[in-house]
């Protein structure tokens, strides 16, 4: 069974700290909080540990892993070179939902972390628990989000023992978090910024920093009969129960009316008489993102038939959530 430690966010507990941090360091696992979602821990520069998260996420070992830093000092000695732009992210954004990546330097974290690829992606959360942990382990943590892979990450510490279970020994509880999704993540590693990620921290703020970057296509997401789920995603943060998306709820409720047991995410309050169970989400793309995935956790509890989420606008501000629910519904 794995262990939960309670903690307040705030005001980390020393002794909690202490011992997620001796386990770090003897090569264990750790789920933890950090301001988007939990995350599972490694030290980022033991091989088997590294490898113990993949096996525990059951995530393929080409897909890399976030190395989680206390201070941007100790991000930037584990990339090889410190280009412009990365320091004036680093400077306005850190600690903050942000993740860059830059080509690695050689001798510093495990190449497992990197999938033994050239670059890394680097993070130096805000979540006072999680600057606690990395500070207290003295190392670099190589953290993905603490579900199984693919699945829907974790907002709660009841979401990593959902997903993950006995894989986790430890988790230090810090109760919900406060952003809800995952890290923006930002390529620079190449000639130009790319975005890899869209999340927490929005599109708009980076480029007003520096400039525009090169966008991964998003599919066009609504269509005539507002149910098409986009095919050429691949599936990510994705539910048990089968998810489709939708610009009309009344709609899509309709088609399924009497067949199948129904959850339903919307923006808008829905009529009383539907019979589905309804989670309605603030319409403030902020506090939709804190609440999102615990809904999702929710619905998957209810044992229904299926879930169906209203399209959230298409505009920046929501291009992180829009990203989750079409991966979630690929
Ligand atoms: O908010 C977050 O970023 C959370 C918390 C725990 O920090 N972590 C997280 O990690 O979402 P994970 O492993 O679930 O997602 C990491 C993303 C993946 O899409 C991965 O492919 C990408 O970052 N990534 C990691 N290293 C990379 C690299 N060297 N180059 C390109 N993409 C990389
Ligand atoms: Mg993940």
């Amino acid at each position: 069974m794995s262990h939960i430690l309670p903690t307040d966010p705030q005001a980390p507990d020393p002794a909690a700290i202490a011992q997620a941090a001796a386990l770090l360091l003897n090569g264990g696992l750790v789920a933890f909080p950090t301001e988007t979602v939990y995350g599972l821990g490694a030290d980022a520069t033991d091989e088997r540990a590294v490898r113990s998260v993949y096996r525990a996420k059951g995530r393929p070992s080409s897909n890399p892993l976030i190395v989680h830093a206390a201070r941007t000092e100790e991000a930037r000695a584990i990339a090889d070179h410190w280009p412009d732009a990365a320091a004036r992210l680093a400077d306005r954004f850190w600690p903050g939902p942000l993740t860059i990546v830059l080509p690695r330097r050689i001798g510093t974290v495990h190449p497992a972390v990197s999938a033994h690829g050239p670059t890394v992606a680097l993070r130096v959360p805000s979540h006072p628990v999680a600057l606690a942990l990395i500070q207290a382990s003295g190392r670099p943590i190589a953290a993905p989000s603490a579900n199984r892979s693919g699945h829907t990450s974790p907002t709660r510490a009841e979401h990593v023992v959902m997903s993950l279970g006995d894989a986790v020994p430890l988790i230090l509880d810090a109760g919900p978090l406060p952003g809800g999704i995952e890290s923006t993540v930002i390529d620079l590693s190449g000639a130009r910024p790319r975005l890899l990620r869209p999340g927490l921290l929005s599109i708009e703020r980076i480029e007003q920093l520096i400039g525009a970057t090169e966008r991964p296509e998003i599919r066009a997401a609504s269509s005539d009969d507002g149910l098409r789920s986009p095919g050429l995603l691949t599936k990510h943060y994705a539910p048990n129960t089968p998810l489709i998306l939708s610009s009309n709820i009344e709609a899509a409720l309709e088609k399924y009316r009497n067949k199948e047991r129904i959850g339903v995410i919307t923006l808008q309050p829905v009529s009383p008489q539907v019979h589905a169970t309804v989670i309605a989400l603030p319409k403030n793309p902020d506090s939709y993102a804190r609440e999102l995935y615990h809904a999702l956790h929710e619905l998957d509890r209810a044992g229904l038939d299926r879930i169906i989420a209203e399209l959230p606008p298409e505009t920046d501000a929501w291009l992180g959530i829009r990203d989750r629910l079409q991966r979630a519904a690929a």
